[in-house]
């Protein structure tokens, strides 16, 4: 098997490996960049994931075994070995943060050196000790009292400034995923916030320009991005998944919960339908002393609904809250196995009052007919994360060490990187 290090250049060909590690399921995608047809998987693998709860690791074992027996199978299926990965993060302690700052520059017009100055003044400002930044991203810069400027080389002031969206997780849950994935011999060329990778995985060009909204439906988390003038501009999240609507049903009709989860696939809906009240559900019993017994699909439905509501409506109000929802666009887009729900595209239109749809993954070629679902929006969005220039002010592994940021550190490379960008992108 051929071996390659994180990122290589195979003739022209870069390749890439990424790992959705997620509560209900770990996926792993290896592929390659193919100039003028795009991104083609060579190999995807996904193993049931046991150990992992709302993104962290509960089971260190478990969840190692998990992680290596995805990542073997899509190793098979592509032929070769991988040594490095990108990897997501959807725990709840993911966070955003607007940082604003502005620096007055000494020569007459803005050069690259100014930018650098005034987003390494934004990055010292950040001060969360307990926090790791994944990703820094300008949302918007401004010279002297103009705002909304795009690229403000080359313009006449005297103040620069710059309005920063860090997105942050918990230093202590990073490090568990970062240890775990280092067990399974995999170093990690980056972390990406699952929301942001969900949204690269299915978003089109104009939902990008028009400002959109993911939310990300897992089986242990419920994750969300607003993206707005193609940028990342805010995160949240929500610890509860499909699981919990599972466990509700359980509960709710007194069966196991390998059976609920089955009800739920088969007869779940988050709306109701007029005959639900006709229609009866079989439920297996809860041990040997109990019978199989039966409940209307109005009281299944109800229980289904009032979770469901009731995460979208605590995403709502945190939208409201963060003054997000008005340039968050009129569109919402659906990710995760939780997507897949029979009526949750009907609850999303009625309780954000916006237009709603499925995201599956797009873009990618060759991806096997198992993983072309919403759930795979992730790890789809991992790969397209990797082969994009990114349009942030730091690249690589978040810095775990929980020591404040040293511009120092940063400046070579990332700087240098994501001023390419800026030259190739305004
Ligand atoms: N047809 C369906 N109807 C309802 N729920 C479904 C359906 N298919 C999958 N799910 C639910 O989707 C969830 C799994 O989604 P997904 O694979 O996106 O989770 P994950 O990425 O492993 O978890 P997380 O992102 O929370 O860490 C499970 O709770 C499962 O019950
Ligand atoms: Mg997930």
């Amino acid at each position: 098997m051929a071996l390659f290090e994180g990122r290589v250049n195979a003739g022209n060909q870069e390749i890439f490996a990424v790992l959705d590690v997620g509560s209900s399921k770990v996926a792993c995608f290896i592929g390659r960049a193919e100039p003028g047809v795009g991104i083609r998987i060579m190999g995807a693998g996904y193993h049931a994931s046991l150990g992992l709860k709302a993104g962290a690791v509960v089971d260190m074992e478990a969840a190692e075994q998990s992680i290596r027996h995805a990542v073997e199978k899509a190793e098979r299926a592509a032929g070769l070995a991988i040594s490095a990965v990108i990897v997501n993060v959807s725990t709840r302690s993911l966070k955003s943060r607007h940082i604003k700052v502005e620096t007055e520059f000494s020569s007459a017009e803005v050069a690259d050196r100014d930018l650098r100055r005034v987003l390494d003044t934004a990055l010292a400002e950040f001060d969360e000790p307990e926090h790791a930044i994944l990703h820094a991203l300008p949302l918007n810069w401004t010279v002297d009292d103009q705002r909304g400027v795009r690229d403000p080389r080359g313009m006449f002031g005297q103040r620069l400034g710059v309005d920063m969206h860090f997105v942050t997780a918990g230093i202590g849950v990073l490090r568990n995923l970062a240890h775990c994935i280092e067990r399974c011999h995999l170093r990690i060329v980056d972390m990406v916030a699952s929301p942001y990778a969900a949204g690269m995985g299915v978003l089109v060009d104009d939902e990008f320009d028009l400002g959109v909204t993911i939310i990300d439906m897992g089986g242990g988390i419920t994750t969300a991005a607003v993206f707005r003038d193609r940028t990342l501009a805010f995160v949240d999240s929500v610890s509860v998944g499909g699981r919990n609507v599972s466990s509700d049903i359980a509960r709710g009709l007194t069966t196991p919960l390998e059976a609920a989860e089955r009800i739920k696939t088969l007869y779940g809906s988050a709306l109701e339908s007029p005959n639900d009240d006709a229609q009866m559900i079989p439920c297996p019993p809860m041990g040997a002393q109990d019978e199989l017994h039966y409940e209307p699909r109005s009281i299944l439905t109800r229980i289904v609904r009032s979770r469901i509501e009731e995460t979208f409506e605590i995403l709502r109000d945190r939208f409201k809250a963060a003054g997000v929802e008005d340039f968050a666009g009129r569109r919402i887009v659906l990710t995760g196995g939780g997507a897949e729900l029979s009526g949750v595209v009907q609850l999303a239109e009625y309780t954000f009052r916006k237009r709603v749809r499925i995201g599956k993954p797009h873009g990618v070629l060759g991806l096997p007919d198992a993983m072309i679902g919403p759930n795979f929006a992730v790890a789809a969005g991992l790969i397209k994360y990797a082969m994009h220039e990114k349009r942030e002010a730091i690249s690589g592994p978040p810095d775990l060490s929980g020591n404040r940021y040293r511009s120092r550190r940063h400046a070579g490379g990332s700087f240098g990187r994501s001023l390419k960008w800026f030259r190739e992108n305004f």
